[in-house]
């Protein structure tokens, strides 16, 4: 049995993830300031995780979490492009000087590895389709600035003071218990739960552009499969679902599942965003044994039954 650290493990992917180390009997610390997080997200675990609540800026908390961890999956972060546009400071912050302090922390402990929630975002409007690993990155909002930093800080901590560290770079995650409450929520959540409510969502541009939308469950094999890999030390890797489908696409497999027929409202495109992701998903198989668990139908299938029976919002 392992000790496993999950900053943000109050949130979307953190308690996803959390929940699974759970049921493969690893012990597990949930570190998360209940900023984006909340309780409920691990209530139905409470009872086999240590919860602390603290600040991934804030050293000594982040150093007592770490006691005795032999893993640090960290997931705590501000989300969303437009946050990152409102609020630059704060996403800098939180983001960078959270990552710098987990990283310098856990070379003080004796940390096995350290995997860091890295974003797609960094590469920007690359010409080439897949995105893979070894493009220059060109990031396009303060939040993938804030991303692509982390991971450089991750690099840096494994070539410089020898600590293991692998990023991945999450393509838009969904699932169950993504927040679609938020003025920051992601697309998946708003779209499902204003159709459940049988009102239009809108469509920033004109919905041809195009996301690897990727199920959690993949997101949390791969944070597994990457903490326990020897041979990543300070790499960045894709994790997805290797394909691409259109918000028009989305927009209408969800009618489709949910069982309404209503136009989305079509407003000017987003500030900072991104035309297409796809990812290459080739150096993840390769290198960490990964494979698509679930793709992109299964995975929006399961989230819009888990919306359905969770009432959410
Ligand atoms: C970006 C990253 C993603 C990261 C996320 C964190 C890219 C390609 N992806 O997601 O990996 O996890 O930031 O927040 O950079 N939209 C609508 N209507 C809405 C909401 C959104 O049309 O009500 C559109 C957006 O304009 C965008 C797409 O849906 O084109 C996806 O938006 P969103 O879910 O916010 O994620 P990204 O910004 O793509």
């Amino acid at each position: 049995m392992s000790r496993y650290l999950v900053t943000g493990g109050a949130g979307f992917i953190g308690s996803n993830i959390a929940e699974e180390l759970v049921r493969m009997g690893e012990e597990v610390v949930v570190f998360d300031n209940l900023s984006t997080g909340h309780e409920g997200n691990i209530e139905h675990i409470r009872q086999d995780v240590t919860f602390m609540k603290g600040d991934v800026r804030n050293a000594s908390e982040v150093r007592m979490a770490l006691d005795g961890v032999d893993y640090v999956l960290h997931q705590a972060a501000l989300a969303s492009v437009p946050r990152s546009i409102d609020d630059p400071l704060l996403v800098n912050e939180v983001n960078v000087g959270g990552t710098l302090t987990v990283l310098d922390e856990s070379r003080h402990a004796s940390v096995k590895c350290v995997v860091y929630a890295a974003s797609s975002s960094a590469y920007g409007d690359s010409e080439v389709l897949p995105k893979r690993e070894d493009m220059l990155p060109t990031p396009l909002s303060p939040y993938a600035v804030s991303k692509l930093v982390g991971e450089h800080y991750c690099s840096v901590y494994s070539k410089v003071y020898g600590l293991p560290t692998i990023s991945i770079r999450y393509f838009n995650v969904f699932g169950p218990r993504q927040d679609p409450a938020s003025q920051y929520a992601a697309v998946i959540p708003i779209f499902i739960s204003h159709l459940l409510d049988g009102k239009s969502p809108t469509i920033f541009g004109d919905g041809e552009q195009s996301r690897d939308f990727t199920y959690v469950g993949n997101i949390v094999k791969a944070n597994i499969m990457a903490a326990q890999n020897g041979k990543a030390a300070g790499q960045v890797v894709n994790v997805a679902c290797g394909g691409r489908f259109t918000l028009n696409e989305l927009y209408g497999m969800l009618c489709e599942l949910i069982g309404v027929s209503l136009d989305p409202v079509y407003a000017d495109p987003r500030l900072g965003d991104v035309k297409h992701s796809h990812a290459d998903i080739s150096m993840a198989e390769e290198l960490l044994g990964y494979s698509v668990e679930t793709d992109f139908e299964e995975g929006l299938k399961r989230t819009v039954e888990w919306y359905r029976k969770s009432g959410a919002p």
